[in-house]
């Protein structure tokens, strides 16, 4: 069969999404057991270029051919042995609520013409503001990932600062302005600072403390030279789950120093802020209610999909300060009276990103948050206990959230040679393919970092992690000379 229109017919849009649906199905039942990618010896990343199809082809096989190549040769972040970085296993609810919104195609830009749409979306982002301890007026809005929201966060920051910034840029204001993020904070900050055009040396990389945390002495001295110096200090930016070990800062006296220096307060919670869904863990972000933003990636550890991240702010209107335009081919009616969602975001055309983290709110409640949360808190501190119990292995920083962060524990010998083996450790665990860790470096040293992210990751899962950690240590241990 040849395609030769987009308007398939009925029995061929069952058929095929039938089909489909299967597969998902399919992949959804192995994904516990999964390899994450093939054996190293079998991994391909050469491109070869093919001529852009003329005529179609015959839409089964096209698919049959696709889910074969992605399924079978591709790597699966999705498995319950991918165990190396904050990429979740989707909820399958989540799944379902994406074909939705592919096939109603939603234009969030403007309320009027996604009504329902806009409201499950407002309705989203006050959920998850009020779980950060905000009551409302506060404002926020559905974002591709943490770097965009980390992005409008900076913005933001730099319109309170000086509103004459949206019209006449950074000449408006009178000295370079500068912020704060310790050295383990995210780059989204470093681009942010490019793209609003202060530069990336206007983030000041405050030092951390041995948990991690950011030096606050260190920060103040460094808010008081830049004063000093007639730089303009703008904003502190705290993590609440760093990407390397998921150290938290502490925010609470975070936001007080910002407040002593009027500086406005962000957290970037893309990855740690997730546990405000937990009665037992939101603790752990105390402090968080007393930013004036927060950013918070639903596809980290809310197990969505690619994309969500939120930003949200206790300073609404100065959203439609910043992102307000006229667009004078879409006129308004009288009886719409709420805000589009263009004025209050960088996007133009806004794809719905909520949908996904509303229904498996809808179906699976806070409460199933709260149980994920609970669980992967307790994997990760038995697989925490067993590295600081071992041999072979030490700790590299605390655990604090699911990351555990490790090093081969080799004494007597230089920085490099325990960076080598950390590499050989990772490279050898996942040369099979069944499972996937990853290498960083935290404080400027070489670690092994492994996490517990997905729904689906068990004991079982972590028991067979640590024997082919141990099996990889003794392994490079043995080859030193
Ligand atoms: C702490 C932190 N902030 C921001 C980001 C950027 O988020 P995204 O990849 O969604 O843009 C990440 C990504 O890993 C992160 O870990």
């Amino acid at each position: 069969m040849t395609t030769t229109t987009f308007d398939l017919d009925h029995s061929t849009r069952r058929r095929l999404s039938y089909m489909l649906m299967d597969k998902i199905d399919e992949y959804y039942s192995s994904l516990s057991a999964r390899a994450v990618q093939p054996p190293k010896e079998q991994r391909r990343f050469t491109y070869t270029a093919e001529p852009i199809p003329e005529q179609g082809e015959d839409p089964e096989a096209v698919f049959e051919r696709l889910l074969n190549d992605l399924i079978e040769r591709g790597f699966h972040i999705s498995s319950a042995n991918y165990l190396g970085l904050m990429n979740p296993t989707p909820t399958f609810v989540s799944v379902l609520a994406e074909a939705l919104v592919a096939a109603i195609n939603p234009q969030l830009a403007s309320v009027e013409r996604s009504a329902t749409a806009s409201m499950i979306e407002k309705q989203t982002v006050d959920w998850v503001g009020r779980r950060v301890g905000w009551t409302q007026p506060f404002g926020g809005v559905f974002a591709t990932g943490g770097s965009e929201a980390n992005f409008t966060a900076l913005q933001l920051a730099l319109v309170k600062l000086q509103p004459a910034i949206i019209d006449q840029g950074l000449q408006s204001l009178k000295s370079p302005a500068v912020f704060y993020a310790s050295s383990e904070s995210h780059h989204s900050l470093d681009k942010a600072a490019g793209m609003l055009g202060l530069g990336r040396q206007s983030l000041r990389r405050i030092g951390v403390n041995d948990r991690l945390q950011m030096d606050l002495e260190q920060l103040e001295r460094r808010i008081l030279s830049d004063l000093r110096n007639n730089y303009l200090p703008f904003c502190v930016v705290g993590t609440a789950g760093t990407t390397n070990a998921g150290a938290i800062d502490d925010l609470r006296r975070m936001a007080e120093i910002s407040n002593k220096y009027g500086l406005w307060f962000h957290v970037d919670g893309a990855y740690g802020a997730a546990v405000i869904f937990s009665d037992k863990y939101k603790n752990l972000v105390s402090g968080i209610e007393l930013a004036d933003s927060v950013t918070i990636d639903p596809h980290k550890w809310l197990a969505m999909p690619f994309a969500a991240g939120i930003f949200l702010t206790t300073h609404p209107k100065l959203l439609s300060q910043a992102y307000g335009t006229a667009a004078p081919y879409l006129q308004t009616s009288e009886d719409c009276r709420l805000e589009d969602n263009f004025q209050i975001s960088s996007q133009w055309s806004r794809r719905m990103n909520s949908l996904k983290l509303w229904a498996t709110l809808k179906v699976h409640g806070r409460l199933g948050y709260e149980l994920l949360i609970e669980n992967q808190m307790k994997l990760a501190s038995g697989l925490a206990r067993w590295v600081n119990d071992s041999e072979l292995f030490t700790l590299a920083a605390p655990q604090v959230l699911p990351s555990i962060i490790f090093r081969v524990n080799l004494r007597g010998v230089d920085e490099a040679e325990i960076a080598a083996a950390n590499r050989a450790v990772v490279e050898e665990v996942n040369r099979s393919g069944q499972r996937w860790i990853s290498l960083t470096t935290v404080a400027g040293r070489s670690a092994i970092r492994t996490m517990v992210i997905s729904y689906l990751t068990t004991e079982a899962h972590l028991l067979e992690l640590e024997g082919a950690l141990r099996v990889a240590a003794e392994r490079v241990i043995n080859k030193r000379p």
